[in-house]
């Protein structure tokens, strides 16, 4: 059947934007998605600033041809490196990007106190040092680089032992006064529950998917139309990495969401 509905693009490096996705897929239940795992070349977070740019205008390049009307750069590390570049390249395009939510986190701490949970390349980014800038500036903010937590996400370990070990070395050196932690990675959102449990009581976690999904939404009016009538299954899952275990993560991670609902998963080639 032949339907016209917005066409949302979104990617990552792997399956982290997964936890945008979901966000995105609430608020806007209408949309049909295209999502790109880039699991060859995932993490991004230890690879140089020109190598995730070159990624990302390959993806944003290819979900622009699959017929996207907008595209969510479900990553902090994509968004920090490439976003200006993405923009640049596609003024009129409708870029959505994400970026760790300091400024909710220095608005709400009541300490001064707050952590900023993301890879080293997100930590390091010039986009991330004018964020604190600008909004960091009345609190102090400790930077924690999520070593490992991407690769054990990759594996499915959202709260085994190694999950627990590693988070327990990250988080030990932070004063007990932080009272806000903020998931500056889309990948760490599903070690949330983890994280509550190690937490101590009265640390608020801030994932800033929800506020990405309402961005997007409110980006669609500003969309050229007509949109591209569509044919295919509203959910299309691509990964450029091995089918199998995408499939398995997917499942892990959306199994109730995908659970009776039309969606592909289709590798992609992407050099
Ligand atoms: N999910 C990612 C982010 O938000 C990328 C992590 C990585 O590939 O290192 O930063």
């Amino acid at each position: 059947m032949t339907e016209t509905r917005v066409r949302i693009g979104v990617f990552d490096s792997g399956v982290g934007g997964l936890s945008v996705w979901k966000a995105l897929q609430k608020t806007l239940p209408a949309a049909s998605f295209i999502y790109v795992a880039d699991q060859a070349y995932c993490p991004y977070g230890n690879r140089s600033q020109a190598e995730i740019v070159r990624r990302a205008v390959t993806i944003s390049d290819f979900l622009r041809r699959a017929a996207a009307d907008l595209i969510v750069v479900a990553c902090n590390t994509a968004s920090a490196a490439a976003l200006d570049t993405l923009r640049s390249r596609w003024p009129n395009f409708p870029f959505v990007g994400i970026e760790p939510a300091v400024k909710p986190a220095a608005l709400h701490s009541h300490s001064g106190h707050i952590a900023v949970l993301a890879t080293r390349s997100t930590l390091q980014a010039p986009r991330f040092h004018s964020l604190v800038n600008r909004f960091g500036r009345n609190v102090t903010l400790h930077r924690v680089v999520g070593e490992g937590l991407v690769e054990l996400i990759e594996r499915g370990e959202l709260n085994g032992p190694a999950v627990r070990r590693q988070l327990q070395a990250l988080l030990s050196p932070l004063p007990p006064t932080v009272d806000q932690v903020v998931l500056g990675c889309t990948h760490y959102p599903f070690l949330q529950p983890v994280l509550e449990e190690m937490l101590p009581d009265g640390v608020t976690i801030i994932d800033p998917a929800p506020a990405v999904a309402r961005r997007a939404k409110q980006l669609l009016p500003e969309i050229p139309g007509p949109l591209t009538p569509t044919t295919t299954s509203p959910w299309r899952f691509l990964t450029t990495g091995p089918l199998p275990s995408f499939r398995d993560l997917l499942q892990l991670l959306l199994g109730d969401t995908l659970a009776g609902q039309a969606h592909s998963v289709e590798r992609l080639n992407l050099e």
